[in-house]
């Protein structure tokens, strides 16, 4: 009976370890990296309601994960204003200063991103 609680223990722990930054990295693998990323067409006004929709959905992921290092609170903000950009250009496909500026990836990757 204590064994089986110290190995559910070991395993709730080690699923804790395994999700921190892990839906944040999806989403830069998937999103941010690629040749044609998502976040590129929407700098460039070419991105659909289903990417907008799709960048929306990843970003409020990425709020609720927690980066490889650096401050949560500020983590949270810049995933805000992340999800923010992303409403003004779903309003209007033009509006994407607040996007480039949120999607600066060394800005954020200073702060949050491991080596
Ligand atoms: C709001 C913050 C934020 C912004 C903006 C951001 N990134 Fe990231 N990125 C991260 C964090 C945090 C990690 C580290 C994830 C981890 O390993 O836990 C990361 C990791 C990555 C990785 C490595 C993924 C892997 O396989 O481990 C790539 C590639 C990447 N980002 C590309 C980009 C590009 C390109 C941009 C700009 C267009 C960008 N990111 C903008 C936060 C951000």
């Amino acid at each position: 009976m204590k064994k089986t609680a110290i190995t559910l223990l070991a395993i709730a722990a080690s699923l804790a370890t395994a999700s921190a930054g892990d839906a944040t990295k999806k989403i830069m693998k998937d999103l941010h990296k690629p040749e044609d990323a998502m976040c590129k067409k929407v700098g460039r006004g070419e991105a659909t309601d289903a990417d907008l929709a799709t960048l929306l959905k990843a970003y409020q992921d990425m709020c609720a994960d927690t980066p490889a290092k650096g401050a949560k609170a500020i983590w949270v903000e810049k995933c805000q204003a992340l999800i923010a950009a992303v409403k003004k250009v779903q309003a209007n496909k033009s509006d994407t200063g607040d996007f480039k500026k949120a999607v600066n990836c060394k800005a954020c990757h200073d702060m949050f991103k491991g080596k």
